[in-house]
């Protein structure tokens, strides 16, 4: 029996795509920054449902007081199109605002708020700190101080990174790839990191139990020590073909900047797989964390608080996993019983260290053919 895919949240994909629109003859206009164009894209193509534009005052507050938008929903990350106060002053409430990047234009908003947000509040709840070392809070801090709000269209195709144009699909599209594999059960990955062999062993474990994997990488703006995106893309390409069932797994790529948001991302994550089509969601240890602000499970517990039917996806959880040379296997303190000198721990941060330096990883901690990719690589950058 064919079984539907997860309902998007709220109820129904969004689609606010009109490449049919001739905004040529508006006259207002606003720049929008590369972190704002993927959201736009993502609004549109139904990505973020049931958000149909960027948040106005009501909203914003209530995701972050409450992690629900004011209908109550639940929501845990700011989706906002902040403007310098200068370009704000010009705008009127009404106003359908052409935006560009790199002045093409991508989209049209209909501006119905123009809104001053309280930065250091936005920062304290949802990365919990408002140390600007932190890339998240950083990123918000640089970013410009007015917020605009209202429903956008997207009029044009934002640029696809030419190495990888192939894997940028919306939900629709992911969505039917599912239905064409007569996938009931799909469980999705968000990683901004090579897979190494703490992913495999948590990705391969959940395909034990669920009918695919959406290995769904985040390609978005990442912090500049991040390996970049067309390696990370090798890479996982190299995996599946050497490793991977191939007819139980799919390749897509999430164009959404990394907040490095830890547990209010990992709900984010979560929702927006939900809507692309799948059922279930990895989480494992320090899920969309950096350095030491979240701990090691706050991003499992997070989901505690809500429902099931309020997240509408299965989150599946996962034990910091490690290679020990006792099991000779991968395993978790769940599986292994050998003591702490056995194990060998393997995280994206210390690969990337290793690899900057010239030091080839261990099989234990990454696949060679994946290693030999990423050196080669980083040679280039
Ligand atoms: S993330 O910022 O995208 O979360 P990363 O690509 O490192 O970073 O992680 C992808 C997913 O794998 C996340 O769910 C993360 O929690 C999980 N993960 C990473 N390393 C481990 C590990 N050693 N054990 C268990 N889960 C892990």
């Amino acid at each position: 029996m064919n079984l539907p895919l997860s309902i998007p949240h709220g109820g129904k994909l969004i689609n606010q795509i009109d490449f049919s629109l001739d905004a040529s003859d508006l006259t207002a206009e606003i720049e929008i920054d590369s972190m704002a164009l993927s959201d736009l894209e993502l609004i549109a193509n139904g990505a973020y449902s049931p958000i149909t534009g960027f948040l106005g005052k009501k909203d914003y507050e209530s995701v972050i007081d409450n992690i629900r938008l004011s209908s109550g929903l639940v929501w845990s990350i700011p989706i906002t199109l902040p403007a310098d106060e200068k370009t704000a002053e010009n705008l009127k409430i009404g106003d359908r605002i052409k935006l560009k990047h790199r002045n093409i234009v991508y989209g049209v908003l209909d501006l119905q708020e123009i809104y001053t947000p309280n930065k250091t509040m936005e920062a304290e709840k949802i990365f919990q700190t408002t140390n600007q070392n932190h890339p998240g809070v950083k990123r918000l801090f640089e970013r410009p101080n007015v917020y605009l709000a209202g429903p956008i269209t997207l009029t044009r195709q934002p640029p696809k990174k030419a190495d990888f144009k192939d894997y940028y699909k919306s939900p629709l599209e992911t969505r039917k790839e599912f239905e064409i594999n007569n996938w009931n059960t799909v469980v999705g990955f968000q990683t901004r990191n090579p897979i190494h062999r703490a992913h495999e062993y948590i990705q391969k474990s959940a395909l034990e139990i669920v009918d695919g994997l959406f290995l769904n990488p985040l390609v978005g703006e990442t912090k500049s020590d991040d390996i970049p995106a067309t390696i990370r893309m090798n890479s996982y390409k190299a995996l599946i073909k050497n490793y991977y069932p191939q007819n139980r797994v799919y390749l897509a790529v999430f164009p959404a900047a990394m907040r490095y948001a830890g547990p209010k991302e990992a709900i984010f994550h979560a929702l927006v797989r939900k809507n692309f089509g799948c059922t279930h969601f990895i989480v494992g240890r320090d899920h969309a964390g950096v350095g030491n602000y979240y701990g090691t499970y706050e991003a499992q517990k997070i989901f505690e608080q809500f429902n099931a039917e309020e997240i509408g996806i299965v989150i599946l959880s996962f034990e910091h996993s490690f290679y020990c040379t006792k099991c000779e296997n991968m395993a978790s303190s769940k599986t292994c019983p050998h003591k702490k000198e056995n194990h060998l721990h393997l995280s994206g941060t210390k690969v990337r260290e290793m690899l900057r330096e010239g030091i080839t990883p261990p099989v234990q901690f990454s696949r060679p053919e994946v290693v030999k990719i990423l050196i080669e690589g980083l040679k280039k950058y």
